[in-house]
């Protein structure tokens, strides 16, 4: 029996392919293994969003040497953004490679290991399935007791923010047809599922040709998914961009119960020199103004956001538009970053002027006001009443679940004993905020005894993407 290790990095997108990694090489007689040692196969998911990257990749398979010294059977494989990225110059350059694989060529990997095996020599495959995209199909896993997952609508990015090396390895867009994203959907359901979020680079962007007017856009298919998958209990996706926050969008929040109040909507800077420096194709004011329409049509809607700190000619006033906008806009979390050139990208144009400890610095006065932010949102919602998608069992008690708010706090609490919610949507009474996260009461459960607080000063966690 052939066994798989697969190791994630980077985004939502690169969990969701590892996954399909799997899936792949299950149904060619693979299993998992437990660790590195046990393993046939180790397939590296990388990243190249921010910094080095390639330079981790070399010390993370430099650290599988021993072991292929030992069997040089084992196949290392590198696959995602990374390996799309420098195709088979990476067999020359990282010395134990086996295999160089795209995010479009997953199916072809259990014939490329077969190779590889039968002796032949190490090899790329990162084509862009461009002339005829396909989307590999996500296998329920009704074991797995999964309350929410993810389901992808488009692939690639077409817009070409300055820094971003995303367009470049993930390639230009390509929509999924609307039959078979809402008949993923519907299998999930089936299988268990009560959330499902929505992936795309751009995923508001979303279209479909061959669809009839009115019914081929991101809201008409927010609806249709609505209309045709009545047990999903909420209904989440990532990244929107900005400029395709339309009126029909916001409609379909105003009226769809199956959108929860919470958008995660990545904004980058809140000066409009930036931003147009960005190519983010919109301005501060325009943002502020979409937000505000939609927060009108949804009460307590609430916003996170992405943020770069530190793109070249940032100066301290462009920096400070910037704390302006999350001060006026009222992030309740964000994921902040501090610019990296990125090979291949158009910004590599511009000079890297922010020094690295000017960067430090504006993304700790970035954090600490979002954590002030977050503390005083979570703080205000002690002695509410919260509607919890029930994910899993916390380690800490027997009766200790978590799940996230509708608004996707994260709510850890006890229920009554004996009651198992996972799955289930259920009403907590809030008794307690600390820096990330709520604590309360089921209705009909025990006292909540949380843990001592932690007092300290503690930053919020950076996104791995
Ligand atoms: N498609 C998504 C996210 C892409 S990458 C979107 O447009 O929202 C995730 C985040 O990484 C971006 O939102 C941005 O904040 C950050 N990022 C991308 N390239 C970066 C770079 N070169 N340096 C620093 N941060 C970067
Ligand atoms: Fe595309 Fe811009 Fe997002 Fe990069 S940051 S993936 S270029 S929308
Ligand atoms: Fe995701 Fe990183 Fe690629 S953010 S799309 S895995 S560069």
């Amino acid at each position: 029996m052939k066994r798989y290790l697969v190791q994630t990095f980077g985004c939502q997108m690169n969990v969701h392919d590892s996954r399909r990694i799997e899936e792949v090489l299950d149904a060619n007689g693979y299993q998992p293994a437990d660790e590195p040692a046990a393993a046939d196969v180790i397939i590296l998911n990388t990243c190249s969003v921010r910094e080095k990257a390639e330079q981790k990749l070399r010390s993370m398979v430099g650290t599988y040497k021993g072991l292929k010294a030992l069997r040089p059977d084992l196949v290392i494989v590198v696959a995602g953004c990374v390996a799309q990225q420098e195709g088979e110059k990476l067999l020359r350059r990282v010395p134990h490679l086996d295999v160089v694989i795209g995010p479009d060529n997953i199916v072809e990997l259990p014939m490329l290991i077969e190779h590889m095996r039968d002796g032949a020599a190490p090899i790329a495959r990162t084509v862009f399935d461009t002339e005829a995209p396909t989307f590999l199909v996500a296998q329920p896993r009704p074991n797995a007791h999964e309350v929410t997952s993810y389901v992808t609508v488009m692939k690639g990015c077409d817009e070409r923010c300055t820094y971003c090396i995303v367009p470049y390895t993930r390639g230009p867009e390509r929509y999924r047809a609307a039959d078979e994203i809402v008949g993923e959907i519907a299998r999930m359901a089936h299988g268990g599922v009560r959330e499902i979020t929505l992936l795309g680079q751009t995923v508001n962007s979303w279209h479909s040709q061959g669809a009839g007017e009115g019914e081929s856009e991101f809201p008409a298919l927010l609806r249709r998914i609505a209309r045709e998958v009545p047990s999903l209990a909420r209904l989440r996706y990532t990244s929107p961009h900005p400029r395709h926050l339309t009126e029909a969008l916001i409609d379909a929040h105003a009226e769809l119960a199956v959108l929860p109040r919470h958008v995660h909507l990545p904004v980058q800077s809140g000066s409009d020199r930036m931003l147009k420096r960005m190519l983010r194709r919109y301005t501060a004011a325009d943002y502020v103004r979409r937000v505000d329409a939609l927060r009108e049509r949804v009460p307590g809607l609430t916003l996170s956001t992405d943020m770069i700190v530190g793109f070249p000619g940032e100066t301290d006033e462009d920096f400070e538009q910037t704390l302006t906008l999350v001060r006026r806009v009222g992030f309740v979390s964000l994921f902040g970053f501090k610019y990296s050139p990125r090979p291949y990208t158009p910004a590599l144009k511009l000079d890297d002027d922010v020094s690295e400890e000017k960067k430090d610095e504006r993304l700790q006065r970035l954090f600490a006001l979002s954590d002030e932010l977050q503390t005083a949102h979570l703080a205000s919602l002690v002695g509410s009443r919260a509607s919890v998608l029930v994910e899993s069992r916390d380690p800490a008690g027997p009766d200790r679940y978590s799940g996230r708010s509708e608004r996707h706090e994260l709510v850890h609490f006890d229920a009554p004993a004996g009651v198992d919610p996972r799955g289930l949507l259920v009403e907590v009474d809030i008794v307690d905020a600390y820096k990330h996260s709520l604590h309360g009461l089921m209705e009909g459960g025990l006292p909540f005894a949380p843990p001592p607080p932690k007092r300290s000063p503690v930053r919020l966690p950076v996104a791995s993407a």
